[in-house]
């Protein structure tokens, strides 16, 4: 096969800050290059692509996010845009026929992710969420952990995901506008990689919510119970914490160090009386900054024909917006535009 046939050409709708990682994380991509970019801002467009293109390649700037889901060469489209819009462009891309992988959370509610896979289903079109922790390889090395049954039976996960971030109104994250709040940023992790682990969505879930004076939810506590564990987690824009995971099993634990969603190091202990005992540590940093795992599975996926990626199935997308809805519900929390 001729070598360009191999490339895989990537289209990024909204070029803001995260869609800066995607960028940086593809020359490290065997065969995925930055092909096009669509901003509502020209000058922005241009001024990413000038940075981020692969040099002796021309990226073509498009003036509208629907000129890039026209552009005829887009083999996959990449929506970097605040949760609110994610809903719409990706319609709009499934409905151009382009693959799309799409920032967490997938869509604000449930019902629009479930709508989403429906219309990939129905076009025979290619849908992920860009859950990109589920595909570092330290957490391939924990689900090879715990399928190896190293720590037993999982009774107990513990996790948080807090980051001082003062009120600012003029903040992405504290927008209602634009779906702010911690919990489908931030605490959308927790939720998804205890859903990673323990393979099922759970059966009761009692959380607590705490909102800033315009509303958003600053933070929230949580406990998911599970068939046979319990996922505890805290998110928030209150304090730091070191913001790592542990799972726990009825013969040991598995620590996830660091911040556990980009996480390079986890380490296996072993139950001995009231003893912790280290038994295998693992480390491995990532190639570039840990998305061009993601990428790597999409375009897999996509080239093979896949309507969903293997390592990120719908049900887990759809289980994880199914608790979020449940919390920011029963925790008062309300956006203006829905
Ligand atoms: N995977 C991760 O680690 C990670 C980390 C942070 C964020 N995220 C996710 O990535 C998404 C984007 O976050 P970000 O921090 O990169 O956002 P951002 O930089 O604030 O915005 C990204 C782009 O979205 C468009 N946009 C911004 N504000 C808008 C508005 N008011 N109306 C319409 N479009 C607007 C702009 O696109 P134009 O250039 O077209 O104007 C902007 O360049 C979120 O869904 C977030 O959850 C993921």
């Amino acid at each position: 096969m001729n070598k360009t046939n191999l490339i895989f050409n990537w289209g990024i709708i909204a070029p803001g800050r995260i869609a800066q990682n995607f960028a940086r994380a593809l020359p490290v991509v065997p065969n995925g290059r930055l092909a096009a970019v669509a901003s509502r801002n020209t000058d922005r467009a241009r001024d990413f692509a000038d940075t981020f293109g692969e040099s002796g390649y021309s990226v073509r700037v498009h003036d509208s996010y629907d000129a890039l889901l026209a552009d005829p060469q887009i083999d996959g489209v990449y929506i970097a845009s605040p949760h609110r819009f994610h809903a719409e462009q990706a319609m709009a891309a499934l409905q151009a026929g382009k693959p799309v992988l799409c920032e967490k959370p997938l869509t604000v509610t449930a019902a629009q992710a479930k709508q989403l896979m429906a219309e990939a289903e129905e076009r025979g079109v290619f849908l992920m969420e860009a859950l990109w922790s589920r595909f570092l390889p330290v957490w391939q090395q924990v689900r090879r952990w715990l399928d190896e049954g190293r720590i037993g039976q999982v009774h107990t996960l513990s996790s948080s995901f807090c980051v001082h971030m003062p009120f600012d109104p003029e903040n992405r994250l504290y927008d209602p506008e634009l779906a702010g709040g911690n919990l489908l940023d931030m605490g959308v992790y927790c939720i998804a990689m205890s859903r990673f682990v323990t393979g099922e969505d759970p059966a009761r879930v009692v959380s607590s919510v705490r909102h800033a004076p315009n509303g958003v939810d600053v933070r929230t506590a949580a406990t998911l119970e599970y068939r046979d564990c319990v996922s505890q987690f805290t998110s928030g824009f209150l304090s730091n914490r070191d913001n790592s995971m542990l799972i726990e099993g009825e013969l040991g634990t598995i620590e996830v160090l660091g911040q556990f969603w980009a996480s390079t190091e986890a380490r296996l202990l072993r139950l001995n009386g009231r003893d912790n005992e280290p038994m295998e540590t693992f480390s491995e940093p990532h190639r570039s900054n840990g998305f061009e795992y993601q990428i790597e599975a999409a375009q897999q996926a996509i080239r093979a024909g896949q309507l969903e990626c293997p390592g990120m199935p719908w049900a887990a997308t759809l289980g994880t917006a199914r608790v979020m809805d449940q919390i920011l519900r029963e925790g008062g929390v309300t956006y203006p535009f829905l």
